[in-house]
């Protein structure tokens, strides 16, 4: 009798214990990752007046949600006398099927070259930020001027593409439902709506239904883009609709499989002087722990909050010794929180003669959306380079590349989990030389390559490769897309140091 009770009396307090070290964690996850979705959003400068377009007012809402051609107020066509109208500059909404409500915001530039380019789709990462930011500040036509006109940008991806800048997922930009069931929290959700909105692009631009496609993305969108090209192609193989001409995917400065990425923090952070040798012993100590979260956090949901916590110390711990250092740029310091100023983007699409031209009604810009980035915690630490391997045996192109000077999606991390992935051509990709990637008669970048999987570290650059070096990552899209095994070409052979 007296056992029983104390034997209850055990099972109580450890299961108060068990209760509060659970849930003291899991909120202290979900802290941080507010604070995170905070801190994204001060380091590019960014104040969106919303956390989230989930609009329940009908009044806000655009009027129709047909395409419209469209022309910047204000944007002139500096090379000839032709009306910017003619260059086939879209806006619009397309409501995304398997939704409750949700309509997806997307510009399509068609290219300034030809029509017969391929189509591109390409996605920027946050999680929750608009496309938008790299329109204005990486690989669109256009810059933003401080007094808010636009100038053209010669080395825009519509230099070689026509090309897709779509605000995902759901309630990121100018995208939006009235229903919160939208919001999405996997790359399930998030690949079947990207699906479904290139399904009725195609359907309303059957025109580009047989141009070569490509999809694109930077950071976060490490683990969309695979996403995306394995769920076209399911589409393509079980004819669920629209063949979409997949040809192969790029990602630049990714985070697309965390286990191997994760570990990587330090060997980077010390072979560039962030950190010393002492240093770099002690934060290794966490490396099992956050290594062994991340393989369970595959297979059990509730370790992949774990897993962010504990892992992201690794990365704090880096920062706490390397002081303000810009984490996308190691070569550059943030100011306070602010690292880089992408302000105008806000200002410009909230303009009233701009959103009247894009025919937006009353949503208003959400540039990274708090909401979004929060809602897709657990699907931070998946592994999403798992679904690369059946796409490379069917001769989908991969090309992974990474700006040198990024941190946060580090080339050394992308360098490891390229030669980890197991294919049928691994042993020859690992063999493989490096070379040196030369645009305009200089080394601008060391690249390898076998069969259809390319990387590519680009020199001079930080997280934002089409910012940083916009010619370069112009030359290597282009290059890359219209070389048939993927190759970029590159000049001599060199061993890596
Ligand atoms: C554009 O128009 C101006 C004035 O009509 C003319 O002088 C100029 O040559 C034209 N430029 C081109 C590229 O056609
Ligand atoms: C790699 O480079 C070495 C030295 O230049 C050369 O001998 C070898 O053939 C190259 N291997 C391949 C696969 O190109
Ligand atoms: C851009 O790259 C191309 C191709 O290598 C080269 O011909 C051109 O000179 C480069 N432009 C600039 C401004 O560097």
């Amino acid at each position: 009798m007296a056992f029983t009770l104390v034997h209850k009396a055990v099972l109580v307090t450890l299961l108060a214990l068990f209760i509060t070290v659970c849930c003291a964690t899991t909120h202290s996850a979900a802290d941080y990752a507010m604070q995170q979705a905070e801190r994204l959003v001060n380091s590019f400068n960014l104040s969106p007046k919303r956390p989230v377009n989930i609009i329940h007012d009908e009044a806000v809402k655009p009027a129709g949600l047909v395409e419209r051609r469209f022309t910047f107020p204000g944007l002139a066509d500096p090379s000839s006398n032709a009306s910017v109208a003619d260059l086939g500059h879209h806006a619009g909404y397309y409501p995304i099927k398997h939704s409750y409500d949700a309509k997806m915001f997307y510009f399509f530039f068609e290219s300034r070259v030809s029509k017969a380019d391929p189509v591109v789709i390409w996605l920027t990462g946050g999680p929750g930020c608009s496309s938008s930011v790299a329109l204005f500040y990486e690989n669109g036509p256009f810059k933003i001027n401080d007094d808010l006109t636009l100038r053209w940008n010669d080395y825009g991806w519509d230099m070689a593409s026509n090309i897709l800048f779509v605000d995902q997922p759901t309630g990121t930009g100018f995208s939006y439902s009235s229903d919160e069931r939208d919001l999405r929290h996997d790359e399930t959700g998030v690949s079947n709506d990207l699906y479904d909105f290139l399904q009725a692009f195609f359907q309303g631009h059957p025109e580009f239904a047989s141009n070569d496609f490509y999809v694109t993305g930077e950071s976060y969108a490490g683990h969309y883009v695979p996403a995306l090209a394995s769920r076209i192609n399911k589409g393509n193989k079980n004819k669920e609709g629209i063949h979409i001409n997949l040809k192969g995917f790029a990602i630049g400065n990714g985070l697309t499989d965390p286990e191997h990425q994760y570990p990587a923090y330090t060997d980077f952070a010390l072979a560039n002087s962030l950190i010393t040798q002492s240093d770099y012993a002690r934060i290794n100590e966490m490396v099992p722990e956050c290594v062994r979260e991340i393989q369970q956090c595959q297979t059990e949901e509730p370790a992949c909050g774990y897993a962010y916590s504990t892992c992201n110390e690794i990365f704090e711990s880096i920062l706490a010794i390397a002081g303000n250092i810009n984490y996308y740029d190691i070569r550059k310091q943030c100011v306070g929180e602010l690292c880089y100023d992408f302000s105008n983007v806000e200002k410009f699409l909230n303009l009233d003669t701009v959103r009247e031209a894009l025919g937006v009604g009353d949503i208003e810009f959400v540039s990274c959306s708090k909401t979004v980035y929060y809602a897709m915690l657990d699907d931070w630490m998946k592994d999403y380079e798992e679904v690369i391997p059946l796409l490379l045996e069917e001769g989908i192109k991969v090309l992974i590349y990474a700006g040198e000077y990024d941190l946060i999606c580090n080339w050394m991390g992308n360098s490891i989990w390229v030669n980890v992935m197991p294919w049928s051509g691994q042993q020859s990709f690992v063999s493989a030389n490096v070379s040196s990637y030369i645009v305009g008669g200089k080394e601008v970048g060391l690249v390898k390559s076998f069969g259809p999987l390319t990387f590519l570290k680009v020199h001079n650059a930080g997280h934002m490769v089409p910012m940083d070096q916009p010619n370069v990552s112009l030359q290597m899209i282009k290059g890359w897309m219209s070389s048939s095994k993927g190759k970029v070409p590159a000049g001599k052979s060199k061993i890596l140091p």
